[in-house]
C-alpha cells in the first residue's frame, strides 16, 4: 500500500483547537482501519509570520506541493489586521491556492437531519439534502485584466473583466463530471449565457465535456434561476457546476441551507500529481473565529468533515469517509451540540474536545 502524505497547517485563532481534535479522528483512523498516515505539521498565516516574517514560508510551500493533501484550519485574526498587505495571514493561504493551481473548489451542502430545524428553509425542504457546489477558482472575473479605477473624462471608471479560456473551463468541466460519476451523475452548469459570452462559452465546452461522460445527465441554468432553485427546490440538484463569481455567491447561499458555519467544509483541488492523485487543500469554511478563541467553543465538525474529504478525494477512503460522516451524524442524533449549534430552545453545550472525542466514541461504536 502506498502512504497517504498529510501536511496539517493549524494556523490562527481556532484553528489549532480544531485540528486538535482531527489529530484524534487520524489516530482513531491508524490505530483502528490500518490507515497510517505520514502526517507533517507546518505554520501559516499569523503563526508562520511571527516565526518567519512570512505568512508561508518557502520550506512549508515546497512541501505542500510533494503532499497527497493539505488540511489547513483557518488563518487572520486581529493581531495581524495593521500588517502590510504582502505579509498578511491571507496571503500564505491565497499562495497555496495559487501555486498549487487548485482550480476546482468543492463546496457541499448536506442537511444532517438532526440539524434540520437549524435551516432557516421549512424542514421537508432541506431534510436529506446533499449537494455539491463546483466553483472554478483560478480565473474569471476575479483575475481577468483589464482591471482598475481609470479616470474618464471628468469621472472614474471601474474595470474588472470576466475572461475565461476553453481550457479553464475544460479542465474545471472535468473535475464536475467526475465528481458527479462519484455521486448522483446529475451536473446542472450555472452560467448567464444569455447575457454573457464568456457564458456562451462555458455552455459550449461544458456541453462538449459532457460527451465523455455519456453516464451524466448534464443540464444548464442562468445562474439567477439557479439562486432561486436553490432556495426553492434544493434537493433536485446533485453537482452544480459554476465560475469563480456566481461559485463564491452561490455556494455560500447553499451553505446557509444547511445551518452553521462550524459544520462546512471544503476542498480545493488541481490537476493530477505523478501518483494520479489531484493537488488538494482541504479546509473549514469558517475563519479563525477571534471571539471564541481559546475558550474551548469551537465546533471541530468543519475541519473533521474537511479530513473526510480527504479521505475521499485524496486518499481513496470513500466507504471510511461515509463511516466518519455517520458517526458525525450519530453524535448530533444523541443531541450533544456545540454552542453554534444550539437553537432558540438552549440546551447546554459541550467542549471542543467533548465534540472530538464523542466522535471518537461514535467512530468505535461504528465497528
Ligand atoms: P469567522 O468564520 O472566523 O467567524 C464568524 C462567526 O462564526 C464568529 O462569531 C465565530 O465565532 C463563528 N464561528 C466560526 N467558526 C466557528 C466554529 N468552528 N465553531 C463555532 N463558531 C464558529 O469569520 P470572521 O469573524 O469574519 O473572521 C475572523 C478572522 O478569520 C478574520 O481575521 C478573517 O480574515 C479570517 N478568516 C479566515 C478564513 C480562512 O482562514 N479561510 C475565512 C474567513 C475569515
Ligand atoms: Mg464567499
Amino acid at each position: 500500500m502506498s502512504t497517504n502524505t498529510l501536511l496539517i497547517l493549524p494556523g490562527d485563532g481556532i484553528g489549532p483547537e480544531v485540528m486538535a481534535e482531527v489529530r484524534k479522528v487520524i489516530n482513531w483512523f491508524g490505530e483502528n482501519r490500518g490507515l497510517k498516515f505520514d502526517v507533517s505539521e507546518d505554520l501559516v498565516g499569523g503563526a508562520a509570520y511571527d516565526a518567519h516574517g512570512v505568512p508561508l514560508h518557502d520550506d512549508t510551500m515546497a512541501r505542500a506541493q510533494e503532499v497527497d493533501a493539505v488540511l489547513l484550519g483557518a488563518v487572520g485574526g486581529p493581531k495581524y489586521d495593521d500588517l502590510d498587505f504582502s505579509v498578511k495571514p491571507e496571503r500564505g493561504l491565497l499562495r497555496l491556492r495559487k501555486e498549487m493551481d487548485l482550480y476546482s473548489n468543492l463546496r457541499p451542502a448536506q442537511c444532517f437531519d438532526a440539524l434540520a430545524d437549524f435551516s432557516s428553509l421549512k424542514k421537508d425542504i432541506v431534510a436529506g439534502l446533499d449537494i455539491m457546489i463546483l466553483r472554478e477558482l483560478t480565473s474569471g472575473v476575479y483575475f481577468g485584466e483589464p482591471r482598475g479605477i481609470f479616470e474618464e473624462g471628468n469621472e472614474r471608471v471601474g474595470i474588472n473583466t470576466q475572461r475565461y479560456t476553453e481550457s479553464e473551463i475544460e479542465r474545471a468541466a472535468r473535475s464536475a463530471f467526475e465528481l458527479a460519476m462519484r455521486r448522483g451523475k446529475k451536473v446542472c452548469s450555472m452560467e448567464k449565457a444569455n447575457v454573457m459570452e464568456s457564458g456562451i462559452l462555458w455552455r459550449e465546452v461544458t456541453t462538449r465535456v459532457a460527451k465523455d461522460y455519456p453516464e451524466v445527465e448534464l443540464s444548464h441554468m442562468y445562474a439567477d434561476n439557479g439562486a432561486m432553485q436553490l432556495v426553492r427546490a434544493p434537493k433536485q440538484f446533485d453537482v452544480i457546476f459554476t465560475d469563480n463569481l456566481f461559485g463564491d455567491i452561490l455556494s455560500d447561499c447553499a451553505a446557509m441551507l444547511t445551518g452553521s458555519l462550524g459544520m462546512l467544509p471544503s476542498a480545493s483541488l488541481g490537476a493530477p500529481m505523478a501518483n494520479g492523485r489531484p493537488k488538494a487543500l482541504y479546509e473549514p469554511v469558517h475563519g479563525s473565529a477571534p471571539d471564541i478563541t481559546g475558550q474551548g467553543k469551537a465546533n471541530p465538525i468543519a475541519c473533521v468533515l474537511s479530513f473526510a474529504m480527504a479521505l475521499r478525494y485524496s486518499f481513496d477512503q470513500g466507504d471510511e469517509a461515509t463511516r466518519l460522516e455517520q458517526a458525525i451524524e450519530a453524535v448530533l442524533a444523541k443531541g450533544l451540540r456545540t454552542g453554534d449549534l444550539l437553537g432558540a430552545e438552549g440546551g447546554t453545550p459541550i467542549s471542543t474536545s467533548e465534540m472530538g472525542d464523542a466522535i471518537v466514541t461514535a467512530l468505535q461504536e461504528s465497528l
